[in-house]
């Protein structure tokens, strides 16, 4: 089953790609770029990676993005992020970055598009993974601040897919976004935002009436509405519900509490992802092993969570069947 789940075809909808940068590259940019970093080693790093929320995983998250300066360090990040999609037999991936997080340290929005795309051209290129890049607002900063990004990014309108919502949760409602993702559908961007991670079912129901999102990223919190599960149901709106981030921030004791195959048998349309890999000590393949090994998964659970992550991407209907048609010829191989 273990190599099963290696091998089956998928995608990822939900990875930071901030999040996916790895110590060790961390330590080298820092010294390219001659950035100062609060650890003298990677041992240091590895105690520092114990979160209690998550708050407490942002703060070490934004501090770790510090180094990334140059186009070549978000194309060497990305493509490190794009081997291991490699290795997981990831064919399609949706990779969020945080324009924010950099155009704040003087950092040019081009500088990190045009990286970003140029290690996912790479990876089209030489492996065939397909992808799309999804830009996220920082929902602790003002909604003027998104606006001023929003258009900021009109000039990478190809490039950019969608818009999404990321940051500290608690306190910061989908709600207070309203008009920045107004603005965002009307130039065509596809809509997506965390909710109920940490927050409760109020801010689940806001990404949905209010920002009338096409995806909720994570909404494990979905679990304690009846009335929203069946909602979520019905209208078969995608969670990429993300595991080990799900343990690592405490939003489950552990992973044999965890929600996703309870919500799977519900008949919710969820995927796996794993949202910032190199801090939740996991990539997605890791995420499915472990969802296996401790909610004991079944193979028609798997194949449904692999065909949930394609049919729930922004490709087109005709992608998205080639790549199902990839998932059944595997199945019988
Ligand atoms: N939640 C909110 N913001 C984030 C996350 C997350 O899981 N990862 C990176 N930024
Ligand atoms: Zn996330």
């Amino acid at each position: 089953m273990i190599d099963f789940i290696k091998k089956m075809p998928k995608a990822e909808l939900h990875l930071h790609i901030e999040g996916s940068l790895e110590p060790l590259m961390m330590f080298e940019l820092a010294k390219k770029n001659n950035v100062k970093l609060p650890y003298k080693n990677l041992e240091e790093v590895k105690n520092a990676y114990e979160f209690t929320n998550l708050q407490s995983f942002l703060d070490i998250y934004y501090a770790g993005a510090n180094v990334l300066i140059t186009k070549e360090d978000f194309f060497d990040l990305t493509w490190a992020y794009i081997i291991k999609c490699k290795e997981d037999n990831i064919i399609h991936t949706e990779i969020f970055f945080d324009p924010q997080t950099h155009t704040s340290r003087k950092i040019e929005f081009k500088t990190v598009i045009l990286g970003i795309k140029e290690a996912l051209d790479k990876a089209y290129t030489e492996f065939g993974i397909t992808s799309n890049i999804i830009m996220c607002f920082l929902r602790h900063l003002t909604q003027e601040d998104a606006l001023k990004t929003l258009n900021q990014s009109l000039e990478f309108k190809d490039l950019i897919i969608g818009v999404g919502l990321d940051s500290s949760e608690l306190g910061n409602p989908p709600s207070k976004f309203k008009e920045v993702f107004k603005k965002a559908k009307k130039e065509g961007f596809k809509i997506v935002a965390h909710a109920g991670e940490e927050a409760d079912v109020s801010y689940i129901y806001e990404a949905i009436d209010i920002l009338e999102v096409q995806r909720i990223d994570h909404g494990v919190q979905s679990i304690n509405s009846k009335e929203l599960m069946d909602l979520l149901k019905e209208s078969q709106m995608p969670l990429t519900v993300c595991p080990f981030s799900n343990i690592e921030l405490k939003v489950f004791k552990d992973m044999s509490e965890h929600n996703i195959k309870l919500m799977l048998d519900y008949g919710i349309n969820v995927t796996v992802n794993s949202d910032d890999p190199s801090y939740f000590k996991g990539y997605l393949n890791d995420n499915f092993i472990s969802l296996y090994k401790n909610l004991d998964l079944n193979k028609e659970d798997i194949i449904k969570l692999a065909k949930n992550s394609i049919s729930s991407s922004f490709i087109s209907d005709e992608l998205k069947n080639n790549y199902l048609e990839k998932i059944n010829k595997f199945i019988l191989e």
